[in-house]
């Protein structure tokens, strides 16, 4: 039974964890070795709570409750009551480990000790402790309290109890919880990445434009912002280094290889929106390309970046990393595809697909488009 969660990192993520549980009525602590961050996290759950009650989403008296629940911790030791613990602190595995280490020495032995890392190896990090069978992931997505899903992910270690207590505390702060295998990118940043590798193709080849390709997946893919407008978003720092992380992980597959126009972008300090300049001009006055509205093309373009999802949703299924419905769960409620990408695939056609793949594949000879056995199978069956 969980009452009391502590979160450990209160930057953004370690923010808005807080946030969702306290509001779901845990007491929570939160920790940050950086007496800093904890209090600016503090001023930000303050806002956001004021922010909420202004425009009617929540009472005053709910405002001060789920505010009062969150208890700031200076010392790590403030978290030893704690039922489960979610780590969200600096991405970086030896960290990660002697954070869990030393959590093992404060905690009680049921406590549960929850990473919420996007791309690191959640078996390592519970090999650094005594009783990893009590280690998982938890990957949240950013912003919490708006993002629906929660990817809950097993280690080779981790108990079937474990599991099942954090499937149904996901649950119950009104969630998607969809399970992962310890893979690489998990499901959402390991499907996602055709979605910025298949544009940043067709651009460095010189098909289209990045405004073109832009407009071709927002108008006949329904996505709510194309790859280059997205990627200036997030951030060319944080998307470069995902796609580089999955790449490695994957032992180099040439289905995840980084884009050089966007590691330029990123030697450049053009990082995207933030920087003021990413492939688009943020800058006051700035003249940005115009999409050519070509519909061919635009179809076409679109057909290219939605068959290389399909078959990468495709091959998380046959590689038994999550079934077919978290698949789809995951890429709806984890970034808002338009469509689960599996039926989508269905509804275009798997031999469509298949045959726009086997084209790629006889034109350039490389194994980024080699057609996943799992699509193979549908249209043979
Ligand atoms: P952040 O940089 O905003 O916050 C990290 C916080 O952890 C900082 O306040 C820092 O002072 C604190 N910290 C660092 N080392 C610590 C330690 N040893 N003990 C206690 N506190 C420590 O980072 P962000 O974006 O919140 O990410 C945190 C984790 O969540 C990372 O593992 C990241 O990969 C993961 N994540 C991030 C997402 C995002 O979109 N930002 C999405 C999903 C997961």
């Amino acid at each position: 039974m969980i009452n009391q969660i502590a979160v450990i990192g209160a930057g953004a993520m370690g923010t808005g964890i807080a946030q969702v549980f306290a509001s779901f009525g845990y007491e929570t602590i939160l920790y940050d070795l950086n007496q800093d961050s904890l209090v600016k996290s503090r001023n930000k759950l303050q806002d956001v709570f004021n922010m909420l009650v202004q425009k009617g989403k929540i009472t005053d008296s709910e405002a001060k409750s789920s505010f009062s629940r969150i208890h700031f911790a200076s010392s790590l030791a403030g978290v030893k009551n704690a039922d489960l613990v979610i780590e969200a602190i600096i991405e970086k595995l030896e960290v990660k480990q002697s954070l869990f280490k030393e959590l093992e020495g404060l905690v009680s032995e049921s406590c549960i000790l929850a990473s919420n890392t996007s791309s690191l190896s959640v078996t390592s990090i519970a090999s650094a402790c005594n009783r990893p069978g009590r280690v998982i992931g938890l990957h949240f997505f950013n912003p919490v309290p708006l993002m629906k899903l929660v990817e809950i992910i097993p280690a080779v270690q981790t108990h079937t109890a474990t599991i099942e207590t954090c499937k149904k505390l996901v649950d119950g702060i009104m969630k998607y919880g969809v399970l992962a295998k310890d893979t690489p990118g998990f499901i959402v940043n390991k499907v996602a990445r055709p979605f910025y590798s298949e544009s940043f193709r067709i651009y460095e080849e010189g098909i289209a434009d990045f405004a073109t390709i832009d407009w071709a997946l927002t108008e006949f893919g329904g996505f709510k912002m194309g790859p280059f407008t997205l990627t200036d978003f997030i951030g060319h720092d944080v998307n470069y280094t995902v796609t580089e992380s999955v790449w490695t992980a994957f032992y180099f597959d040439p289905r995840y290889t980084p884009a050089f126009c966007q590691k330029k972008l990123v030697e450049a300090g053009y990082l995207g929106k933030k920087a003021g300049k990413g492939f688009y001009d943020y800058s006051e006055n700035s003249q940005n390309p115009s999409p050519l509205q070509d519909e061919n093309l635009g179809k076409s373009i679109f057909h290219r970046v939605h068959a290389m999802l399909v078959n990468e949703a495709a091959d998380t299924i046959h590689r038994g990393i999550c079934t077919l419905e978290d698949v789809e769960t995951a890429m709806t409620k984890g970034v808002n595809y338009p469509k689960g990408l599996i039926n989508w695939g269905e509804e275009l056609g798997y031999d469509y697909i298949v045959e726009l793949l086997d084209g790629l594949y006889d034109y350039y000879h490389e194994a980024r488009y080699r057609v996943s056995p799992y699509l193979r199978n549908k249209i043979n069956s």
